[in-house]
């Protein structure tokens, strides 16, 4: 499945045209569905037309900062596009759109976040006397600059160096960075290493777990070394399926039947561990819900653990 990105640029538009182009190598896992800008006269949009990519203009100006960001969204929505790039877009963001794309929107930033959020951040670095400067990506939330960084590269400064100089030789690297850690974040579905690191964290965020090998799967198991049970299981494509999966037990066989029936996008039974009630939670597809994959953690864990655990759990929520 392709992503499908909307890059919001302000001017020239370089790491939109780096982002554009490396669309069009082969295998890139997304495409570029719409190039927006605040600005109609920035060079980016000229170029984004010239490869035939949908563009959208609209300066801020005489709007409120809800109005403007209300309207790009707007344009956004009709592309489908499912993932907002910001690639120099030099707007503050309002609180509720951030929000509402949390998750699915990344900006690139000119330093070594979390160094030198804002503006200036050349002129910055080289007053500091630092080595490097640098470029990095990072999830947009409200707070500006300050959401996870998914990515960095870090560019000497030389003692010849200027902020424009500088400027120059980190756009470079941010043309290399950029596409990579868009393709890599669009794609992190599909990277089964990573899909285990968080269902991992959730896993052994619950009382008394520990993680073992089960016939070559990761496990994990509640209740200690001696007497614990598994409650869930990590399963890769097992058995001929192409599912990254969850195991964990349901209730009974008519409840797994049932789920499976009714979305049979997210659940599957099994094979061989169906018949006692484990259930299949797919993870390889976009848009999991990871709070009900914890959600279903618990409840299996509750299945498998000792009285004394589950006592202590039913405490712990009532606060
Ligand atoms: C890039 O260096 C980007 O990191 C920076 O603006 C430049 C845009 O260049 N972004 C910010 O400063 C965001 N706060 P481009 O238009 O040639 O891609």
């Amino acid at each position: 499945m392709t992503a499908r990105i909307a890059v919001l640029i302000s001017g020239a538009g370089t790491n939109m045209a780096a982002l554009v182009y490396a669309s069009r190598m082969p295998e890139s896992p997304y495409a570029v569905v719409l190039v927006g800008s605040n600005n109609p006269e920035a060079a980016g949009l000229a170029l984004a037309q010239a490869e035939g990519i949908a563009t959208f203009a609209l300066p801020h100006k005489g709007l409120t900062r809800e109005a403007h960001d209300a309207a790009m969204e707007a344009a956004v929505l009709e592309a489908g596009a499912d993932h907002i790039v910001l690639a120099g877009y030099m707007r503050i963001l309002s609180d509720g759109f951030a929000s509402r794309w949390a998750g699915r929107m990344l900006n690139i930033h000119p330093s070594l976040l979390p160094l030198y959020k804002g503006t200036g951040t050349h002129a910055r670095a080289i007053a500091a006397g630092d080595s490097h400067g640098g470029a990095s990506v990072h999830l947009v939330t409200p707070e500006l600059d300050s959401g996870e960084v998914l990515a960095q590269i870090a560019v000497p400064i030389t003692p010849a160096d200027t902020p424009e100089s500088l400027a120059a030789r980190v756009k470079l690297a941010e043309h290399q960075l950029y596409p990579r850690a868009v393709a890599d974040y669009v794609s992190r579905w599909l990277d089964p290493a990573a899909l285990l690191a968080r269902l991992r964290a959730l896993a052994l965020a619950l009382p008394d777990t520990d993680e073992r090998e089960s016939h070559g799967s990761p496990g994990f198991r509640v209740g200690g070394e001696k007497t614990g049970k598994y409650f869930a299981y990590f399963a890769d494509q097992h058995h001929g399926t192409p599912h990254i999966a969850l195991l964990v037990r349901t209730g009974s066989m008519d409840e797994l039947l049932a789920l499976v029936e009714d979305q049979p996008e997210v659940y599957f039974k099994p094979a061989y561990y169906g018949a006692s009630g484990w259930i299949g939670i797919i993870l390889n597809r976009p848009g999991v819900d990871w709070d009900a994959v914890a959600a279903w953690l618990e409840r299996s864990w509750r299945g498998a653990a000792p009285r004394r655990l589950t006592r202590l759990m039913d405490v712990a929520e009532e606060f």
